[in-house]
C-alpha cells in the first residue's frame, strides 16, 4: 500500500467540478511532481492532501491512516508556497524557529534544530538577518528551513521557485532535489514547468483539467507518452504531431504526402482504424543536405526558418500540409528557402488514436 493514497478523490467548488476522479499511490521517500498547465488543479490537489480544502468525495490516506477529515495540523505535513510569507520583523533564526516556539518545543531543542537546518541549507552566517536583507534564493532557503525543522512526514511545495529568475531557479531546483535525497522525506512538488518536472521528479503526475493523463518516471512520460496531451506537454522543442491516414495495412500517409511503413506488430496494434496522429520528436528527424534521406519516411522540403540555439539549432520546415520542427546538433546552418532532405525511422514514431486519447504503438526508443 502506498505511503500517500488518493482514492477516488473528487472536488467541486459549488457547481464547478475541478477534480472529476483521481486515484494515486505514492511511495515513501519519493519526490513526486504534479505538473500541468495553469488551472488544471495542481494546487487544489495539494491543498486536499494538506487538509486546506475538504474533498467532495473519496479518501486520502497518509502512512496507512485515513486523514480525509483531519485538520491540517493533525497531518504532520509542511508546506512551502510561492510567496514564502516570512515574518518581516523577525530574524532568519526566529522565522525558522517560530512554529516550534508555538508548539512548545523547549529552547535548547529549538536552537539545535535551527542550527542543523541552517547548516544543511547554508544559512549559518545569516541567522541574525531580517528577510529584507536576503536575496530571493536565501529567502527561499529560509522558507525551506522553516519546513525542515518541523520534521514532517511529507513536504508539499507549490511552485516554490516561480518568483526567482531563471538562473537561480535552475540552481535551487538542484538544491531542493539534493536536500530531499539527503532527508529522505516524501515530497510533492507542484510546477507548471515541464523542465522542472523532468529534472527533479522520481515520478511525474501529468494533470489536465483535473484528470491524471499519465503517472510515470520522467523516462516513461518522455519515451512512452500515453496520449498526445502528454506527448505535447513534455519535451522542448515539442514533439511533431502529424495527422496520418492508413493507405494499406502497414503503411501510413503523413500530412497527405509522406509514406511511413510500419513494423508488423505496430500495424497489428492499430486494429481496423484508418486515421491516426503520428508523433515524432524533433531530435529523431535527420537532415541530409545531399540528395535523399535514408529513413523509413523520407521527403524533400524547403527550410522555413533556422533558429540557432548555441550548440544546437532548430530547423522549421514542412511535411505535406504540416509544419515540422527538426532539432540539429552541430553548427550546420540552412538558409530559408534552401532545400533539405528529411527522414526518420518508424521505430521512433508514436502512433496515437485519431482523437489523441491513447497511444496504440510506442516508439522503440527506450
Ligand atoms: N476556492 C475556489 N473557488 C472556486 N474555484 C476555484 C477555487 N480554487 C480553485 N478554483 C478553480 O479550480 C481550478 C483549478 O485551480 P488550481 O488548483 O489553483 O489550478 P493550478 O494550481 O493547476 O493552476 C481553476 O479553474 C480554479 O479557478
Ligand atoms: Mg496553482
Amino acid at each position: 500500500m502506498g505511503f500517500i493514497q488518493f482514492k477516488n478523490v473528487t472536488k467541486s467548488f459549488g457547481k464547478t467540478e475541478v477534480i472529476p476522479d483521481i486515484s494515486l499511490d505514492i511511495s515513501k521517500g519519493e519526490l513526486i511532481v504534479f505538473v500541468g498547465p495553469s488551472g488544471c488543479g495542481k494546487s487544489t490537489l495539494l491543498r486536499l492532501l494538506a487538509g486546506l480544502e475538504e474533498v467532495t468525495a473519496g479518501t486520502v490516506h497518509i502512512n496507512g491512516e485515513d486523514v480525509t477529515h483531519r485538520q491540517p495540523k493533525e497531518r504532520n505535513i509542511a508546506m512551502v508556497f510561492q510567496n514564502y510569507a516570512l515574518y518581516p520583523h523577525m530574524t532568519v533564526e526566529e522565522n525558522i524557529a517560530f512554529s516550534m516556539k508555538l508548539s512548545g518545543v523547549p529552547k535548547a531543542e529549538r536552537q539545535k534544530r535551527v542550527k542543523e537546518a541552517a547548516d544543511l541549507l547554508g544559512l549559518g552566517e545569516l541567522l541574525a538577518r531580517k528577510p529584507r536583507e536576503l536575496s530571493g534564493g536565501q529567502r527561499q532557503r529560509v522558507a525551506m528551513g522553516r519546513a525542515i525543522v518541523r520534521d514532517p512526514q511529507v513536504f508539499l511545495m507549490d511552485e516554490p521557485l516561480s518568483n526567482l529568475d531563471a538562473k537561480l531557479r535552475n540552481h535551487m531546483r538542484v538544491e531542493i532535489r539534493q536536500l530531499q535525497r539527503r532527508l529522505g522525506t516524501t515530497m510533492i512538488y507542484v510546477t507548471h514547468d515541464q523542465v522542472e518536472a523532468m529534472t527533479m521528479a522520481d515520478r511525474i503526475v501529468i494533470l489536465d483539467k483535473g484528470n491524471v493523463r499519465q503517472f510515470g518516471t520522467p523516462q516513461e512520460v518522455y519515451c512512452q507518452p500515453a496520449n498526445t496531451f502528454v506527448a505535447d506537454f513534455i519535451g522542448s522543442p515539442s514533439i511533431n504531431l502529424l495527422p496520418a491516414e492508413r493507405i494499406s495495412h502497414a503503411t501510413l500517409r503523413l500530412g497527405g504526402a509522406v509514406d511511413l511503413p510500419l513494423a508488423p506488430e505496430c500495424a497489428e496494434a492499430l486494429g481496423s482504424a484508418s486515421a491516426f496522429i503520428v508523433g515524432i520528436r524533433p531530435e529523431h528527424i535527420s537532415v541530409n543536405s545531399g540528395s535523399s534521406g535514408n529513413g523509413a519516411a523520407a521527403w524533400k522540403t524547403a527550410v522555413t526558418l533556422n533558429e540557432l540555439l548555441g550548440g544546437e539549432s532548430l530547423l522549421h520546415a514542412t511535411l505535406g500540409t504540416e509544419s515540422v520542427r527538426v532539432k540539429m546538433t552541430g553548427r550546420e546552418a540552412f538558409a530559408p528557402g534552401e532545400t533539405v532532405s528529411l527522414s526518420f525511422n518508424a521505430e521512433h514514431a508514436h502512433v496515437f488514436s485519431e482523437d489523441g486519447s491513447v497511444c496504440l504503438c510506442h516508439s522503440q526508443d527506450v
